[in-house]
């Protein structure tokens, strides 16, 4: 089989990205373009002003990575583009500009699950180092600011398939982190930033109790109670108490002003670094942002060690923006080290939201020629299966 081209674009989110990946393992080239600057004064992305910026960026971003990548328009074998799940709007984009450039051009056009394409990312940094294809039954853990779900991933003829056995009920991961760290005073996104503070807190300082998810799941489908329940375990999180539970720590300990002078400082600095954050923020305030770290981190670790356990998996993936967290690394690797469980992780730059994940996802596809219809639209909920 000849080398295969393909040409990934993500715009579901806060991230305008283009990538070419050559046959699923090999990273050509890889542009994002970030859209921090625009949400953080609203501490949190703003959908329209999504749209607008990947309107904005979309072109000049595609031509980068063709010429990083030292491709032309016609040199590529295929497009593929995040059908969702995401932003309405902002998948859109993406897939507007996906859909002229296939046809103009007379390539496929591939639709990827951007939740397949963080799994994938594992994959393709895992082959372009040699690696051989993962044991299976593999089971991915994806962590970002829109998700924190459970998937048990097997192979089908060239494709992949996925059986959720886990999700948040409430507050994905990345939310948790986002908005603790905007409650704290200290801006957006949150994530990268308490992962640089947690180190210089005691995070044994503030006790935070593990959520306890006692009830079945129901879910609204189409104006009908469904509830999700097989007699397979099922491992759930969920993370609104714990930022409650901070909320809380603030107000009984009276830290509402001291915040307040926080916000302010930091916003008077363009990019504050860590000495900036460091001389904002008192030891209770770094000691709460480690604690709520290290619960985080348990909760998750011990979650999926067990859902591994259950499932009796060969393989574990963390991926999705929050693997980036340097604990939350750390911690999977030595404890999954204990439990006798490989884990593999994307590097930082994959782990969060890029377009070579999807054109990584995307070559399965390619080769068993599954090619999206011209007329398929975004899903902004679309299920991973
Ligand atoms: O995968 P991603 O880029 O976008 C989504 O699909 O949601 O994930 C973004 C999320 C944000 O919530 C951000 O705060 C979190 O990932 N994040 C981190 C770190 N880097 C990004 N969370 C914890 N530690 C980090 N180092
Ligand atoms: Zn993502």
């Amino acid at each position: 089989m000849a080398d295969a081209y393909i040409l990934g674009i993500e715009s579901s989110c806060d991230e305008t990205a283009a990538a070419v990946v050559r046959s699923g393992e090999k990273l050509i080239s890889n542009v994002v373009a970030s859209q921090i600057a625009t949400h953080q004064p609203y501490g949190g992305v703003v959908p329209e002003l999504a749209s607008r910026e990947h309107l904005r960026a979309i072109v000049p971003v595609v031509r980068q990575a063709l010429a990083d990548a030292k491709q032309t328009y016609h040199s590529l074998d295929a497009i593929a583009v995040t059908q969702g799940p995401g932003l309405a709007g902002a998948l859109l984009v993406g897939i507007s500009y996906a859909k002229a450039l296939a046809f103009a051009l007379d390539k496929p056009l591939i639709a990827v699950n951007h939740l397949e394409g963080h799994v994938h990312a594992v994959l393709l940094e895992e082959r372009q180092k040699g690696n051989h294809e993962p044991q299976f039954p593999v089971l991915a853990l994806v962590v970002s600011g829109g998700h924190t779900h459970l998937y048990l991933a097997a192979r089908k003829n060239e494709g992949w398939t996925y059986e959720n056995i886990g999700h948040t009920r409430d507050d994905a991961a990345g939310e948790a982190f986002d908005k603790v760290a905007k409650l704290i005073g200290l801006g957006y996104p949150g994530g990268p930033i308490v992962d640089r503070l947690a180190p210089h807190g005691d995070p044994s300082a503030v006790k935070f109790l593990p959520a306890q998810i006692k009830h079945p799941d129901r879910r609204h489908h189409r104006g009908q109670k469904e509830e999700i329940e097989n007699d397979r375990p099922r491992f759930d999180f969920s993370y609104s108490g714990i930022k409650t539970a901070v909320l809380r720590y603030v107000e009984v300990h009276g830290m509402r002003d001291s915040i307040e002078l926080r916000r302010q400082a930091l916003a008077k600095i363009s990019k504050p670094k860590l000495e900036d954050y460091l001389a904002t923020c008192d030891r209770q305030t770094l000691d709460l942002v480690a604690s709520f770290q290290r619960a985080i981190v348990e909760d998750l670790v011990s979650k999926t060690l067990a859902a591994a356990q259950a499932y009796d998996v060969a393989t574990l993936f963390v991926t999705g923006g929050v693997a980036a967290n340097s604990e939350l690394r750390k911690t999977f690797e030595q404890q999954g080290a204990q439990a006798g469980v490989p884990v593999y992780f994307p590097s930082r730059a994959l782990s969060t939201d890029n377009a070579a994940m999807i054109a990584a996802a995307a070559y399965p596809k390619y080769l068993a020629k599954d090619f999206a219809a011209m007329d398929f639209s975004a899903e902004a909920n679309l299920v991973l299966r």
